[in-house]
C-alpha cells in the first residue's frame, strides 16, 4: 500500500517535469516489430495507428534499420552548406515513386515546417498574401501553419491574420466566389482530412482548385502529410482525382518515425538563392530513413497493398451494426460511432490491447503501417464487431 503511494507521488513528481499539453495513455512502449508494440510489462498491442499515421513500413524494419545504422557508422550529419548526394538520390526516388519526376524537392524537418514553406513559396512565387484553406483542416502549429487551421484554440493571438479565408470543404461555389473577390496567393487543401476526422476530398472540388489556380495564376498546395506517401492507395491522395498540384507537403510516413519533412514543388516555380533554408533538413540520417522507405514502398508494392486492405477493411466495416458512417480511401479510414459508443475506442485499447487513433466528435482513426495484412484486419475486425455487439 505504502509502495503504491509512494510510486504514486514519484509519478506525480515527474511528470511535473515534462511541460503537460497532451492527456497521456497510461502506457509505455519498449518494444517495436511490424504492426505490433509491447509495452514494459511485455503485453503486446496491435498498432493500427502507427503513432499518428507516422510508421509506414511498420516499426524497426530491418532495411530502415540497416539503412540508419550503415549511414550512422558514415556520417549522420552535415549541414546544407555541403552536397549531399543522398538528397538528389532522394529527390530522384520521389520522383519516381510519386509519379512527378519534373518536381524539385526541397527538404525539412516536420509537416508544419513543410506547410510553411509551402505557403511561403507560393507568396513569393506570385506576390500575393491571401491563402484559401477549408473548415475543419489541419495543417500544423507553426505561426502560417496553424493560422491556417480550422481550430481557434490552437491559434495564439500572434498568429491571427486577415490574410486566410476559410471556406467549406468541398464546395465549388463558394471557391468561385472567393477567387473573384479576392487577389489570391495559394489555396491548401487535404486530399483527405484527418484531424478533421476522414473527410475525403471529392475529385470535382481538387479540380475546380486546379482551374481556379490556373485562370487566377495561384498556387495549388496539396497537404500530404497525413493522406500521401501511399497511405491511400495512391502516392499522394489528390492524385484520384487526375490533376497536379503545384506543391506537395509531407512528413509523418516520410521517414517512419525519423523527422523527416520536404515539398516537392512544380517546374512552374523557380527558386532563388536564400528564398528558403534550414539547418537540419535533409540531413544525412534523414535521408537515409526516407530512401529506405521508399525502397520498401517500391520494392514490396505498399501502395497496392494499401488500397487491396484497405478495400478489405471499409467493405467489412461498412457491414458491421451501430456504425454512423465508415468514411475513407485506403489504410485512412474513420469510424464514426453515435455518442453513446464513444467508449468503444478505449476499449478497444485496454480491453482488445489495439491502438487506434481518434477524430472529433466521435470518429476511431485507423492509420496503419501500409504492409498490414487482412490476418491483422481481421483481428481489429473481430474485436470491435464483438465490441458492437456486446451492446
Ligand atoms: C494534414 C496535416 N498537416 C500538417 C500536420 C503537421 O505535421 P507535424 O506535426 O509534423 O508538424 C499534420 C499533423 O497531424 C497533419 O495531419
Amino acid at each position: 500500500m505504502l509502495l503504491k503511494i509512494s510510486n504514486k507521488i514519484d509519478q506525480l513528481i515527474n511528470s511535473m517535469k515534462l511541460f503537460d499539453v497532451y492527456p497521456l495513455n497510461d502506457i509505455t512502449i519498449v518494444k517495436a516489430e511490424g504492426s505490433y508494440v509491447w509495452d514494459d510489462t511485455n503485453q503486446k498491442y496491435l498498432d493500427l495507428y502507427g503513432g499518428h499515421a507516422v510508421i509506414s513500413i511498420g516499426h524497426t524494419h530491418p532495411h530502415y534499420v540497416k539503412r540508419l545504422e550503415d549511414q550512422l557508422h558514415k556520417v549522420g550529419f552535415y549541414s546544407n552548406s555541403i552536397k549531399i548526394p543522398l538528397q538528389i538520390e532522394l529527390a530522384e526516388k520521389l520522383g519516381k515513386v510519386s509519379g512527378k519526376e519534373e518536381y524539385q524537392l526541397f527538404l525539412c524537418n516536420s509537416g508544419a515546417e513543410a506547410n510553411e514553406n509551402a505557403l511561403k513559396l507560393a507568396s513569393f512565387y506570385n506576390g500575393r498574401k491571401k491563402i484559401i484553406t477549408f473548415k475543419k483542416g489541419f495543417h500544423g502549429r507553426t505561426s502560417l501553419a496553424v493560422a491556417v487551421t480550422d481550430n481557434p484554440n490552437i491559434v495564439a493571438p500572434v498568429n491571427q491574420t486577415d490574410n486566410v479565408i476559410f471556406l467549406p470543404f468541398n464546395d465549388e461555389q463558394s471557391l468561385e466566389n472567393a477567387f473573384a473577390q479576392n487577389d489570391i496567393s495559394s489555396v491548401i487543401v487535404e486530399g483527405i482530412q484527418g484531424v478533421g476526422g476522414i473527410n475525403v476530398a471529392s475529385n470535382a472540388f481538387l479540380q475546380k482548385i486546379r482551374s481556379l489556380c490556373d485562370q487566377y495564376n495561384a498556387v495549388f498546395i496539396a497537404d500530404s502529410v497525413q493522406c500521401g506517401y501511399g497511405r491511400s492507395g495512391k502516392f499522394y491522395a489528390h492524385d484520384y482525382s487526375g490533376v497536379n498540384a503545384d506543391i506537395y507537403t509531407m512528413a509523418k510516413g516520410m521517414g517512419n518515425g525519423f523527422p523527416v519533412g520536404a515539398i516537392s514543388i512544380s517546374p512552374k516555380i523557380q527558386p532563388k538563392h536564400f528564398m528558403l533554408g534550414t539547418t537540419f533538413g535533409g540531413n544525412h540520417l534523414a535521408c537515409a530513413a526516407a530512401m529506405a522507405v521508399l525502397e520498401i514502398i517500391e520494392q514490396d508494392e505498399l501502395m497496392k497493398n494499401a488500397e487491396v486492405v484497405g478495400n478489405y477493411l471499409i467493405t467489412a466495416l461498412k457491414k458491421l451494426p451501430h456504425i454512423k458512417e465508415v468514411r475513407g480511401v485506403g489504410l485512412m479510414i474513420g469510424i464514426e460511432l453515435p455518442e453513446e459508443l464513444k467508449m468503444v475506442k478505449r476499449n478497444l485499447l485496454y480491453n482488445h490491447k489495439i491502438f487506434t487513433g481518434e477524430a472529433k466528435p466521435n470518429v476511431i482513426r485507423l492509420l496503419p503501417a501500409l504492409n498490414i495484412s487482412t490476418v491483422e484486419a481481421d483481428i481489429f475486425l473481430a474485436a470491435l464487431t464483438k465490441e458492437l455487439n456486446d451492446i
